[in-house]
């Protein structure tokens, strides 16, 4: 967990890069349901580009339906969960599935860093990946366009979500830290520095 812009999304591709482990983000699903033209998608599309956080049910709904089936295998929630409420329905769900989780990680950045880095963030249409126009390589941005690709900004990055978001993060999900905190569960990466800096520290805890 961790604010928007925090680097969630980018930690959770290079985990994914290199361990054997499934990254199951909420964003992204819903952002597939809108992309798809979907009844989900066509209900939270409005909620979604506002910076509301959409019902704890369809969410639960999404997880639920995403780790149905996931067997033996290893799972990272990107995005979810987000308030006090989703906190216990994920606790209760895989305390019945039997799949308790390891732990829950806050990368911590300073609001002034989300800003820049949410209203700089693009994804390349080709492979998918997060890029940023102000801290990305030159090499990494050019990859991207001379495939073809183009880099895409996401419909809630501009800047009256980008507020909203980062003022639902305060209120709903930051007193969910002191949830995992008292379950023992809470381990906290500084989420300033490159991205490599971050993902460094981000395994040296893990691995501790
Ligand atoms: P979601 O997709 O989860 O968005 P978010 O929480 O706002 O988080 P972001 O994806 O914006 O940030 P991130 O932390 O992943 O940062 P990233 O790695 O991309 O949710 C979107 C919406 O869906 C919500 O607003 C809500 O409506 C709905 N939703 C989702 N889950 C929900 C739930 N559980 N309940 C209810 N509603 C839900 O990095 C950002 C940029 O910074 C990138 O360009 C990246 O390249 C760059 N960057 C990252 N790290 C660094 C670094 N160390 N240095 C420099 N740049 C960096």
């Amino acid at each position: 967990m961790g604010a928007p812009g925090s680097g969630k999304g980018t930690q959770a591709e290079k985990l994914m890069d290199e361990y054997d482990c499934r990254q199951i983000s909420t964003g992204v699903l819903l952002r597939q349901a809108i992309e798809s033209g979907s009844d989900l998608g066509n209900k939270v599309q409005k909620i979604m580009s506002e910076g509301l956080l959409v019902s704890d049910e369809i969410v639960l709904d999404l997880i639920k339906n995403e780790l149905s089936g996931i067997g033996e295998s290893s799972f990272l929630l990107d995005g979810y969960p987000r308030n006090i409420n989703q906190a216990q329905s994920l606790r209760d769900f895989l305390e019945n599935i039997d799949k308790p989780l390891d732990f829950s990680i806050l990368i911590d950045v300073p609001s002034e860093i989300l800003i820049k880095r949410l209203s700089g963030r693009r994804t390349c249409s080709l492979t998918g990946k997060t890029l940023n126009v102000y801290f990305s390589s030159q090499s990494d941005l050019d990859e991207c366009l001379s495939s073809g690709g183009e880099l895409v900004q996401r419909e809630d990055d501009n800047e009256e979500s980008i507020i909203k978001r980062i003022e639902v993060y305060e209120q709903q999900t930051e007193p969910m830290i002191d949830f995992y905190r008292s379950a023992g569960l809470l381990l906290t990466i500084d989420g300033q520095g490159s991205v490599d800096d971050v993902y460094l520290r981000l395994k040296k805890l893990m691995e501790l």
